[in-house]
């Protein structure tokens, strides 16, 4: 699945962003408080707007302090998927179980420097794992391949049936980078300005997907 990112896009414009990628399989809201990542983005009543405004399914990355708190919130408002940073929950297990039953799927988020082992089995309660290719924060930074071995084991052990997740990267992913994190086993990928920073959005994101999928076939 490709997910535009809309932390690229013009934020007086979003719902023409939204549609200018409708052929997408979610949409990326960075959530972003200037606490948790030095830089302030959108929050609830925009997601709630933008619910109104696409048919995409929102896909909202909380980059926030406290998502115990507020992450209920925005899976009441009908996103699709609600990511949550493990380095920020204050119980990852009370958290996944609120954003599931107010409707949503549960994703936790791990920085670049953040070890995925001592996650593994509080994954179970989770749908999605997004992995951070560069550090949280802002867009159109360098992509990391060093963070590619979390995708990995993450893959190994979805694989072997230990887990069910969508294993989604976000940061530098373009038509440079997404081959590398497809065949690591990623199967989400998130692309802001590659897809927003592109003459023809909807093309971007077909590119990407073409890229994604070969690369997929050949793992
Ligand atoms: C960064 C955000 C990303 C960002 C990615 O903190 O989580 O979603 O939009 O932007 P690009 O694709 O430009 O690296
Ligand atoms: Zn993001």
């Amino acid at each position: 699945m490709i997910a535009p990112s809309l932390l690229s896009a013009d934020f007086a414009r979003l719902a023409e962003a939204a549609e200018s990628v409708a052929g997408a399989d979610w949409l990326h809201v960075d959530v972003m408080d200037y606490h948790f990542v030095p830089n302030l983005t959108i929050g609830l009543p925009v997601v709630e707007s933008l619910r109104k405004a696409t048919d995409l399914p929102l896909d909202c990355h909380l980059m926030i302090d406290d998502p115990d708190r507020w992450a209920p919130g925005y899976a009441e408002a009908g996103a699709a998927n609600v990511t949550v940073h493990v380095e920020a929950a204050r119980d990852p297990v009370q958290v996944a179980r609120a954003i599931r039953s107010a409707g949503a799927l549960a994703g936790l988020s791990v920085k670049p420097g953040t070890p995925l082992e001592p996650y593994l089995d509080l994954l179970r309660e989770y749908d999605t794992l997004l992995v951070m290719t560069v550090e949280p924060g802002f867009g159109g930074q360098e992509f990391i391949p060093d963070v590619l071995p979390k995708v990995r084991l993450a893959r190994e052990h979805v694989n072997a049936g230990h887990l069910r997740l969508f294993l989604e990267v976000d940061g530098g992913v373009g038509t440079d980078t997404i081959a590398a994190a497809a065949e690591a086993g990623a199967d989400v990928f998130v692309a802001g300005s590659a897809v927003f920073g592109a003459e023809d959005p909807s093309a971007a994101v077909e590119a990407l997907r073409r890229q994604a999928r070969g690369a997929m076939t050949a793992r």
